[in-house]
């Protein structure tokens, strides 16, 4: 099989089997695994193939199942970016709506954060439930969100590790049939996958974005679930805020609809397309128009109250996000010069978050949730020189004063005016 791929030849389903299964079982090492990653690195895969691998990688561990739950459930993946808090207000805004949740996150790595992460900046609240007691809370009160078992998609986490040491990586079909595998896993019958492209993005290139995205929706509709694709711009943070606690905030001012226009925007869009894959409206507009109501009748932010509290959280921090972990130090950045913004290193700001302690380097590492970025300008903001134009939130002064200069660096200026980048470039 290695030999057969590295030839350029197509695998069938009992060879893919053979490969993933025994892998799985140890029966297969890691240096010949290895090999036929690199082979489908430089050779690529059919979708069929790519279908039977995503099947069977979806199939080496639990999968829940979530038939017992009424009418049709949806889920959706991002494929991360920097201040992408995008989770914590569109999963309330659908389940507001009655389309049922039940939502797997992850924790985040580097540059990007994780919803997880996010959620345990709140006080008391529990990102590790039993399944039985998951599956309750999503019939009870629509919605549940938690981490990833550890018992789900095993042949993936072993997969993943081995091709993060072997620079196999960056294969479109094997991140396509790693994401997809998971969501295949996780039961829902629809998934809106937010697919981010651009500095701050894991795919910066728009085309290979385009290409990945492409794949995910193919296989994902082959393995007999509706799957959609959002492409969404990733040149600068979603909405000011980068850090745990930080963005819990943002996610809650926009529920109150207070929130920063392109989050806002970029929800009320992806909800739509939730509700329409949901089946519970006519076109992806009108879900929008669902989801801008649950908004702004204040349902949305309730519905993430009832999450809190199920979840053993303090759901005060709805009404009073001041009781989440506040930093001791707070550090303004000014501006060098007058002009407008017309780039924002978007990957440095999210590495500069993460030296803070917003992010883990290793996964070893222990989070901050009180520390992080708030951006005060944007691309296509006219500041003059002196301006505030981002806030650092430290543990102590000299880390505070370290990221200051970091942050200026990530801000490039044009004399003249630019215009704000569009938010979402296509949908497939
Ligand atoms: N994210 C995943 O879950 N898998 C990959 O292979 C790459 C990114």
């Amino acid at each position: 099989m290695i030999w057969k791929k590295r030839e350029g030849g197509e695998l069938t389903r009992e060879e893919i089997h053979y490969l993933i299964s025994g892998f799985v079982a140890g029966e297969i090492p890691d240096y010949q695994m290895s090999a036929w990653c690199m082979a489908v690195y430089f050779r690529g895969m059919t979708f069929e193939e790519c279908t039977y691998l995503t099947l069977e990688m979806a199939s080496s561990g639990e999968m829940i199942d979530l038939s017992a739950i009424p009418g049709r459930k949806v889920d959706k993946h991002s494929t991360g970016g920097v201040g992408d808090k995008t989770s914590l207000v569109l999963i309330p805004l659908v389940a507001a709506a009655g389309i049922p949740v039940a939502k797997m996150s992850g924790r985040g790595l580097g540059h990007t954060g994780g919803t997880v992460d996010k959620l345990e900046s709140i006080p008391g609240f529990k990102t590790s439930l039993p399944q039985e007691q998951f599956l309750q809370q999503v019939a009870r009160i629509g919605v549940a969100l938690v981490g990833q078992s550890g018992h789900m998609v095993p042949a993936d986490k072993k997969l993943y590790a081995l091709r993060d040491l072997t620079a196999t990586v960056e294969s479109i079909p094997l991140i396509a049939s790693s994401i997809v595998s998971k969501k295949l896993a996780a039961g829902a019958d629809g998934v809106l996958l937010d697919v981010k492209f651009g500095d701050g993005a894991f795919m910066r290139d728009y085309d290979q974005a385009v290409e990945l995205a492409k794949t995910m929706v193919e296989i994902g509709n082959r393995s007999g679930r509706r799957f959609k694709a959002v492409l969404s711009d990733m040149n600068e943070p979603l909405g000011r805020a980068i850090g745990n606690s930080l963005e819990v905030t943002e996610a809650i001012q926009t529920l109150r609809g207070e929130g920063p226009r392109d989050l806002t925007e970029l929800c009320l869009i992806l909800g739509g397309y939730m509700a329409y894959l949901a089946e519970r409206s006519a076109s992806p507009e009108a879900g929008a128009d669902l989801m801008k109501n649950m908004l702004e009748s204040g349902k949305g932010a309730a519905k993430f109250g009832q999450l809190i509290t199920a979840q053993g959280g303090d759901a005060r921090v709805v009404e009073d996000p001041g009781l989440l972990p506040q930093a001791p130090v707070i550090h303004p950045v000014v501006a060098s010069r007058d002009g407008w913004v017309e780039r924002i290193d978007c990957r440095a700001l999210g590495i500069c978050a993460m030296k803070l302690g917003a992010g883990r380097s290793k996964l070893e590492d222990i989070i901050k949730p009180e520390v992080g970025i708030k951006l005060a300008a944007k691309i296509g903001d006219y500041v003059t020189r002196g301006t505030v134009i981002a806030e650092v939130y430290a543990s102590d002064r000299p880390g505070a004063a370290a990221s200051e200069a970091e942050v200026r660096d990530c801000y490039h200026w044009s004399d003249k005016q630019v215009s704000q980048p569009a938010l979402i470039r296509e949908v497939i």
